[in-house]
């Protein structure tokens, strides 16, 4: 049956590029992207093209990003998404995907760096009387999108009511040579206004939806992300009281997935720590849960990640949620120089670590695609304190997340200051190379991969160099998985 989605769809020709809304697979359109899918199969089937480009704020719903991908739609697409399908049809080379830091899309979109785009289709919570746009659970680079596109359709989502009403910060920074410092000086601050302006002549439709976001479920904590999640604690603790972060503490960036949710919980449990502030990326349940107990006092991000019952639980305390979260663009939250000028602690998750302190978080193997950079290098480079955590193994331990050399690099040994893996934490702040090599397998490695390590370290030690590293076995580990399914069959020449 033809519906208001299916025409909303017709309006988009192949070879168009969009602007999809929302953020973190929440606040994302979902009705209009998937009839667009539809409209792809049923003109492939008639033998006639059809694709698009995607631009999106991060990773978006089922709807978007699996649809689109299985419907064969998408020519193109940036930046994060995490969605298998998606990843399939990048590492088939089947999209052109490319990797940008979360806070750069936004403005590389109102550059005009990635060309035109002719149509954004976003979510509202609300339109208002005189026309303006009240987002739902996300910001992402939606009022980017919607200044830059040539035409707009809206689905006007009706499952939140009035709910998110004033909870939206919404800026965009002049472009130079005319832009002004952001003007935010605490974590709280609110510069913006609480809804979109959008040009009514650039409207083509308005669809009615009623479907909450879906997010996947998080693994149950296991011993592995509980212990990262206490040595993470323990180490701010020790830094906290030996003064080296202020008696107040400082507002904390957490990733995304399982490890940075399992890291907040223990972080917020903690009741040694102070009751923290939150100017993050991504809102995971375990803020909302911590915010009820009093150990979170503020959190801004660019969205609601937040399983439905704990949106529900939000909603019911709706009055008390309002005055601790507010929703910004990714281009603020992400913003370095509000990370270096806030002091924001930063942590971040890795694939894998290298012994010098470099941090692949993208691809497997140095060529698969696993989600992307997302905003953890805005982070990374910026923060006061730059934290990334892995498991010391993955694949049932055939694996050691910490090798010789990674085999892709996304944050440098520049950037990083601390590694932590259930086995404890490397603290490379003012060490040279071999030094945090030495630091890092101490207290990072898996017992079964040190003296792997430790022999790569000592075969690299012998020549005249500043950074001990052995051209011939750097990427040894990584060649043994890929010739054996097993990193202990590693032999070093
Ligand atoms: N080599 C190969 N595969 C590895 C690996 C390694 N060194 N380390 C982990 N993996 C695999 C795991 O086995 C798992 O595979 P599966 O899905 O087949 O089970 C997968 O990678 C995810 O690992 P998991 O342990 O479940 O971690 P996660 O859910 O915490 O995600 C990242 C980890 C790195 C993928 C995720 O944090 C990410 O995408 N980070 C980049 C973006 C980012 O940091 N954003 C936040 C900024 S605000």
């Amino acid at each position: 049956m033809y519906n208001a989605y299916d025409e909303a769809a017709s309006l988009i020709e192949n070879g168009e590029t969009i602007g999809i809304g929302g953020f973190s697979s929440v606040g994302t359109p979902k009705a209009v992207p998937a009839a667009i899918a539809q409209r792809a199969r049923t003109l492939h089937d008639e033998g006639k093209p059809f694709q698009v480009g995607l631009i999106t704020g991060g990773a978006t719903g089922q709807q978007i990003d699996s649809e689109m991908a299985l419907a064969h739609a998408v020519s193109f697409r940036t930046p994060f998404q995490s969605n298998k399908d998606m990843r399939q049809a990048i590492n088939d080379k089947e999209v052109a995907y490319f990797d940008l830091h979360l806070s750069q899309i936004g403005q590389d979109v109102n550059y005009g760096f990635l060309g035109e785009i002719h149509t954004a289709i976003i979510e509202a919570s609300e339109i208002t009387d005189d026309g303006e746009v009240i987002l739902s659970t996300s910001v992402g680079i939606t009022p980017t999108l919607v200044k830059v596109a040539k035409r707009i359709i809206i689905e006007l989502n009706q499952s939140h009511n009035d709910k998110l009403f004033g909870m939206h910060d919404i800026y965009i920074p002049e472009t130079p040579p005319y832009r002004k410092q952001i003007p935010i000086y605490k974590v709280s601050d609110r510069i913006g206004s609480i809804s979109v302006k959008v040009d009514p002549q650039k409207v083509i439709g308005v669809v009615l939806t009623n479907e909450r976001d879906h997010i996947a479920g998080f693994t149950p904590l296991n011993e592995t992300t509980i212990k990262i999640g206490q040595n993470v604690a323990n180490f701010l603790i020790h830094e906290w009281k030996r003064g080296a972060i202020p008696q107040e503490f400082l507002p904390l960036q957490s990733g995304v997935g399982n490890i940075a949710n399992a890291v907040l919980g223990a972080l917020g449990e903690n009741k040694n720590l102070p009751p923290f502030s939150m100017f993050t990326e991504v809102i995971q349940n375990s803020v909302i849960e911590l915010m009820l107990k009093g150990r979170i006092n503020f959190a801004t991000g660019s969205s609601l990640t937040l399983s439905e019952d704990h949106l529900n639980m939000m909603y019911d305390h709706i009055d008390f949620f309002k005055n601790r979260i507010l929703l910004r663009p990714q281009e603020i939250t992400n913003h370095p120089e509000m990370i270096r000028r806030l002091g924001i602690i930063a942590i971040n998750t890795a694939l894998e670590a290298d012994i010098f302190g470099n941090i692949n978080s993208t691809h497997v193997l140095g060529r698969k695609m696993m989600n992307g950079i997302g905003g953890s290098a805005d982070f990374s480079r910026n923060a006061y304190l730059s934290i990334f955590t892995t498991p010391s193994t993955a694949k049932g331990g055939l694996i050691s997340s910490i090798v010789p050399q990674v085999s892709h690099v996304d944050s440098t040994e520049h950037d990083v200051r601390i590694i932590v893996t259930e086995q404890g934490v490397a603290d490379l702040r003012g060490k040279s190379p071999r030094q945090r090599a030495v630091s890092i397998i101490e207290n990072c490695a898996h017992p079964d991969y040190k003296q792997l390590l430790w022999d790569y370290l000592k075969l690299s030690e012998g020549q005249s160099c500043h950074t001990p590293m052995s051209l011939k076995n750097a990427l040894q580990m990584h060649i043994a998985f890929a010739e054996t399914g097993d990193m202990h069959n590693t032999t070093f020449k």
